[in-house]
């Protein structure tokens, strides 16, 4: 498994006015970018070429991840060495493409834009960068294990509270876990609707049998093309199976979420924990 699939061209509209301009991947979530942290895991699971799915106006997202010669030169010169070790490390993670999703379709849409760069790839992994995970092993890899067991498509699951299922696909499953196969998938199904409470996260291994389908797949859950609906082709057929991953899985998608993901990190951060934490000290002592 080499290559890795990163849709990134979604509007970012759970997320205005932030990100009128500026990506919803290119917000900082501590000192960088949540589709950095996104990327990084990948390559700590083994991957070593990126494809990031974008949109028109998604430039910040190329430039981020181009190398800068400049800017490393300027550091070094103003004895920032450190600096610029982490700047030239972000521009050499992986061998990063880019290909670009003309219309937000759907993230079925996108997974299939990236499909003309990983001709003749058996199996690739997707990552979507809203979805930040904290642990060890990294998550991607985790799925990866069992594709090399299985052979086949691999979800990420989690167990997810019945007043929070309707936002996710959910699997329907068999077996005893922690690997299970998956006998259907529905995207964002009401909660008496939902077949369990495993919910799919943002990773996957797809195998070319998840492209097949993707190529005549329908719009479907809120008129766009759903990965799941194709995902739910391949599951009837008996060939996915799912993982209830260990680790922690952060969100970034909204505003909320970012920020409760933004403190969880800088708090363990070693560096900007401690001025997190005093300040907080300060805020409570300031209200009582
Ligand atoms: C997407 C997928 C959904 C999955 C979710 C995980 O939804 O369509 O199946 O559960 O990511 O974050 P989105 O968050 O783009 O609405």
């Amino acid at each position: 498994m080499t290559t890795v699939v990163v849709p990134a061209g979604g509007l970012g509209t759970r997320f205005l006015p932030a990100t009128k301009a500026l990506p919803k991947e290119m917000v900082p979530v501590g000192d960088r970018p949540a589709i950095q942290w996104g990327l990084e895991e990948a390559v700590a699971s083994g991957v070593r070429r990126a494809v990031i799915v974008t949109a028109p106006g998604k430039e910040l997202i190329r430039a981020h991840f181009a190398p800068d010669e400049e800017l490393e030169k300027t550091l070094e010169g103003r004895g920032s060495a450190e600096l610029a070790r982490r700047i030239r490390e972000i521009g050499s993670l992986c061998n990063v493409e880019f290909v670009e999703q003309a219309q937000p379709l759907g993230l079925g849409h996108a997974v299939l834009c990236a499909l003309p760069t990983i001709k003749g790839e058996p199996a690739v992994s997707v990552l979507l960068p809203d979805d930040l995970f904290s642990g060890s092993p990294p998550l991607l890899a985790q799925l990866i294990e069992a594709h090399t067991w299985e052979g086949c498509t691999v979800l990420a699951l989690r167990r997810c509270p019945k007043e929070q299922i309707s936002r996710y696909g959910v699997a329907a499953v068999e077996g005893e876990g922690p690997v299970f196969r998956v006998t259907d998938v529905v995207e964002k199904p009401a909660a008496e609707d939902a077949p369990s409470d495993l919910a799919l996260m943002g990773r996957y291994v797809l195998t070319e049998d998840v492209f097949t389908a993707l190529r005549t797949t329908q719009p479907g859950a809120l008129g766009e093309i759903q990965l799941t609906d194709a995902i739910r082709e391949v599951a009837r057929g008996g060939r996915v199976v799912g993982v209830e991953f260990t680790g922690e899985l952060l969100d970034v998608g909204t505003l909320d979420s970012w920020l409760a993901t933004s403190v969880s990190i800088v708090w363990r951060d070693p560096e900007l924990g401690p001025a997190l934490r005093a300040r907080i000290a300060e805020l409570e002592a300031s209200e009582s």
